[in-house]
């Protein structure tokens, strides 16, 4: 089954994020009632929390059709306006993925496609160009990024909605987890479903990628149930650790302690001495171990906290530099 028949399609089957969920009822069946399109709509937060699904559901929820597109995909704007004139109807949702990549010029031609639900477009070029501007379908923009310290002043402020997605619980993460089991037809029991959401970094993505490989281990042992010894054994035989740490997020606190006496170190020495590009390790490692209060950024580096120590096995460094830093 693809992905996409796993995702839930109403606000009721989606989990977890429910401060948000109760918001989006309220913006959804006002915008239902008052006959309009929705205002537009700028999800933001860390990859794989479901800020795609959601905006399928917002969809789903308005009874209109949606046109899924991203940033990098609109290099020039002629993508926008072919998208925006060929495609759209009436209410419909167009989602743009990763939309602090779009360019610049395509994003200046975003701005009245809008605000005005219009677009102009440039016939010809040189002296003969001439521009004419067209009406477009009033039509809601979902945007969602990672890093919405990249979205520019004038693009944020045409959002009527802005809105973050949290990282979910254990509990939340077994939950998705137990609804894909029951969708793809095989029993998870409750505390192999709670030990996935545990290892799973509050990321729904994550626990439902884990969840099909434990499945491909109890399957091949022939279990009928995915049992809570099984998930266990395999995660680990998978190299995910029991608070979700991977091989790299070892790699990285474990260099940063063992070659830096634990930091500081700047971002780009670490990244060297793990062999990884410091974009990633910033944007995709570091978040995480920040978050599980396991590495943290200070003005002269990076620094393992005496918890990555417990939990890496080391004993705590007495005195030195890192002391100053430490705060737990
Ligand atoms: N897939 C992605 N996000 C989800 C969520 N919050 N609940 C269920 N399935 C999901």
């Amino acid at each position: 089954m693809e992905d996409g028949a796993l995702r839930p399609r109403s606000l009721e089957d989606y989990v977890g994020q429910k401060k948000l969920k109760e918001k989006f009822h309220i913006y959804l069946g006002a915008a239902k009632s008052r006959g309009e399109a929705l205002d537009h709509v700028l999800l933001y937060g860390p990859p794989g929390l479901g800020k795609t699904t959601l905006a399928h559901i917002i969809a789903y929820e308005l009874g209109v059709g949606i046109r899924i597109t991203s940033g990098p995909a609109i290099e020039k704007p002629g993508d926008l306006a072919a998208i925006l004139t060929n495609s759209l109807e009436e209410g419909d949702v167009l989602f743009i993925d990763e939309i602090h990549r779009l360019g610049r010029v395509a994003e200046e031609h975003l701005y009245p496609a809008m605000e005005d639900f219009k677009i102009d477009i440039v016939l010809g070029q040189g002296p003969a160009a001439r521009t004419i501007r067209l009406d477009l379908p009033r039509f809601t923009l979902v945007g969602a990024t990672t890093r919405p310290g990249l979205i520019t002043g004038p693009m944020l402020s045409r959002f009527g909605i802005i809105e973050h997605l949290e990282f979910y619980s254990e509990e939340e993460l077994a939950q998705g987890v137990a609804r894909d089991a029951d969708l793809l037809g095989f029993k998870v029991a409750p505390e192999a479903a709670l030990e996935i959401g545990r290892r799973a970094r509050g990321t729904m993505r994550i626990a439902k990628r884990l969840l099909r490989r434990v499945r491909d281990y109890a399957e091949v042992a022939g279990d009928a149930v995915v049992n809570l010894n099984r998930t266990e054994h395999s995660l680990t035989e998978l190299g995910i650790d029991g608070i979700g740490l991977d091989r790299r997020d070892r790699a990285i606190l474990t260099s940063l302690i063992e070659k830096f006496a634990g930091g500081p170190v700047g971002l780009e020495t670490l990244a060297t001495a793990v062999g990884e590009d410091k974009t990633t390790l910033e944007e995709v490692y570091e978040p995480f171990l920040i978050q599980r209060g396991l590495l943290k950024r200070t003005p002269r580096g990076r620094v393992a906290t005496d918890r990555a120590y417990h939990h890496l096995g080391y004993p705590l460094p007495t005195g030195g530099q890192q002391e100053l830093f430490r705060t737990e």
